[in-house]
């Protein structure tokens, strides 16, 4: 998988991916996304944030920045966002090297992206230096069974889905050990359980954000 070919397929795809993408993978948006309301984080960056599907659902109060490797994907995030006026910057950028200050950000999301992207452990990095100390990082996924039929599938159709640059035999414990970072839970999330909403938190030792309306902004522009 490299950036070229993500940038080539998602770009084919922009037009036909809330059709195919949308209604399918919902629930899970909405879950994520109702979960960053539920914290009193001020800002939040959605890395792959694609057609901007999710970008309606964030609280009105809430600063929301969007990254996307696919400039097709990214025009139709940004004509989803005209109405939106907390969404502050939709951006051509690698989620692998980004060019935000550190703890930029009270929260990030990560949305169907995990998979995605060529190197997770660079993905996981990103995500924890941006993110302030005892912030929020949130990553939705498909996760695949470590065993049994489902897990089995999953692996033989590893190969098929590289081609399509997804990673489809992720397993709970990949994720966890590629991310560093404390686990909080991992939600049912879409899809019989297939899909789960994995929460962490960013390790620090200074006082993490408030759960619902306590938070200390980042609040950088
Ligand atoms: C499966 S789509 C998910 C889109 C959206 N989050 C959603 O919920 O529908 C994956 C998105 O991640 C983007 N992407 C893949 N690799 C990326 C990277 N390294 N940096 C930024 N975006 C990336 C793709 O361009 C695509 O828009």
């Amino acid at each position: 998988m490299d950036l070229d070919l993500i940038r080539r397929l998602y770009g084919k795809g922009a037009k036909v991916y809330d059709a195919v993408f949308g209604p399918l993978l919902d629930r899970g948006r909405r879950l994520a996304v109702e979960t960053v309301n539920a914290t009193g984080a001020k800002s939040v960056l959605e890395v792959g944030v694609g057609t901007g599907l999710s970008l309606p659902l964030y609280r009105r109060d809430l600063e929301v920045t969007g990254i996307d490797l696919s400039p097709e994907m990214l025009a139709r995030a940004r004509e989803r966002a005209a109405a939106l006026p907390n969404v502050r910057g939709l951006l051509e950028m690698d989620a692998q090297n980004m060019s935000f200050p550190d703890a930029r950000f009270d929260a990030v999301v990560a949305m169907y992206v995990a998979a995605v992207v060529p190197d997770m452990h660079r993905l996981f990095a990103e995500l924890k230096r941006v993110c302030v100390p005892g912030g929020h990082v949130l990553v939705l996924n498909h996760i695949s069974a470590d065993k049994g039929v489902l897990g089995t599938i999953d692996r033989l159709a590893a190969p098929a889905t590289r081609a399509l640059a997804i990673r489809s035999d992720l397993t709970l414990k990949t994720l966890v050990d590629a991310a560093g970072l404390e686990l909080v839970a991992a939600d049912d999330a879409g899809i019989g359980g297939y899909i789960k909403l994995v929460r962490f938190r960013n390790k620090s030792s200074e006082p993490s954000l408030g759960s619902a309306g306590g938070g200390q902004g980042g609040g950088r522009a």
